[in-house]
């Protein structure tokens, strides 16, 4: 017998495209699983956009306010997939609401909104998680259990870049639909909250807590005209962004990102290099893991490519058959199964608000680093 589980979802962007396959496709593919999301309601704050989203992917109902939506008795789990500005308040409305919450990333504009949110989810106890959607592309689930099976020895460097290229041109506004990300009272930051969170999530859950920073931060276009005012305005966000860092476990971190690297779409890159091996996974290539063993015979020793689409990798038996890969989509199937199978156990579905809420407290302090010049200690 499968219990329905009615979702609320909020924003038909990118990120509310993406969520919404997820939950359709899950019962498909993990059909042992007892929750099955039912697609209740989709709300944006344009009816006539937002019903042909609902109409498009099959949601039963709309709304135009999302205080209206989180009201609502037929609403289990709420998944807020608007720009970062509005995380919180909505976030804090839905716990006090006794609603799940599905947040997208990064957790809020800044440590102080997201250390609220937590204290409003772990005091109503609603489930809670953030799409940190990385950890589930097979290739990197692998990562995590081949360095938590200690085969890298001691680990020395993590490195990670995310790349771009889509804001080097001048006349490119910011601000409003599409391009909230260049306005800072929107996303809160540039870079460093949009790409580099993802790079820090996957660091820690990888290597565990960042200690410290030093970073550098450069706007390289200074003003644009806003979307809506129509008005030339100072540009707030980080064009680009490099950080050196300590891990808690002694070794030494490089981060890198930018949206003027001319030819990069989404080049996100990271290699971690332990005393015995090392691994390196890049987003282009994203079924692939690469990984150097130092234990292997000296002759045939050498960077190996695995093909991660094997039965016994992480998630590949609930696809096709052995070599056959998988693709961007699937990591956030793979969110929605594991958060549906963590109702089931009461286990916490990871990364949780308390989880995201460390990225955050990086992000800030990579923030504060730029703004000084000087290291700061990850509080
Ligand atoms: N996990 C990832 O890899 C990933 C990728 C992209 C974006 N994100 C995150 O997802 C969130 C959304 O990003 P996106 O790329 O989908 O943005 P988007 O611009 O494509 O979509 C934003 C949506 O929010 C809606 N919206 C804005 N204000 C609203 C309001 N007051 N009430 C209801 N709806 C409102 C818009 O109508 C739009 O549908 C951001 O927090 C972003 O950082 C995460």
């Amino acid at each position: 017998m499968t219990k329905p589980l009615n979702i609320g979802m909020i924003g038909y962007g990118f990120m509310g495209r993406a969520h919404t396959n997820g939950y359709k496709r899950v019962g498909d593919f993990f059909p042992e699983l007892k929750y099955r999301p039912v697609l209740k309601a989709a709300c944006a704050r344009n009816k006539e956009n937002i019903q042909a989203f609902a109409d498009q992917w099959g949601y039963e109902s709309i709304e135009t306010d999302w205080k209206t939506l989180i009201a609502r008795d037929d609403i289990d789990a709420v998944d807020i997939c608007v720009p970062n500005n509005l995380h919180k308040e909505i976030a804090i409305a839905c716990a006090e609401a006794g609603k799940m919450i599905l947040c997208e990333k990064p957790i809020a504009m800044n440590t102080a909104e997201g250390e609220e949110m937590c204290q409003a989810v772990e005091k109503a106890g609603v489930a809670n998680t953030v799409w940190y959607n990385y950890r589930r592309v097979p290739a990197v689930t692998l990562a995590k259990q081949i360095i938590d099976s200690g085969k890298l020895g001691k680990i020395f460097h993590y490195r990670a870049n995310f790349l771009q290229d889509w804001t080097i041109a001048e006349d490119l506004p910011q601000g409003g639909a599409a391009l909230w990300r260049l306005d800072a009272d929107a996303a809160g930051s540039g870079v460093t909250g949009d790409l580099l969170a993802h790079c820090i999530d996957t660091a820690i859950w990888l290597n565990g807590s960042v200690s410290d920073v030093t970073a550098m931060t450069e706007t390289f276009i200074k003003e644009r005209v806003h979307q809506e005012t129509g008005q030339k305005q100072k540009v707030s966000i980080d064009d680009a962004c490099a950080f050196l860092c300590h891990f808690k476990n002694g070794s030494l971190g490089l981060f890198e990102s930018t949206r003027y690297a001319r030819g990069h779409k989404a080049l996100y890159t990271f290699e971690i290099n332990g005393e015995n091996a090392s691994l390196r996974w890049d987003l282009h290539d994203l079924h692939r893991l690469e990984m150097f063993d130092h234990a292997d015979e000296g002759i045939v020793r050498g960077w190996k490519s695995i093909h991660v689409t094997d039965g016994d990798h992480p998630y590949m038996d609930k696809w096709w058959v052995p070599g056959l890969q998988i693709g961007y989509e699937h990591s956030f199937v793979h969110h929605v199964a594991d958060f549906l199978k963590s109702l089931e156990s009461g286990e916490p579905c990871h990364p949780t608000f308390r989880d995201a809420l460390e990225t955050q407290k990086v992000c800030d302090a990579v923030l504060a680093s730029a703004s000084d010049r000087s290291w700061h200690s990850v509080s």
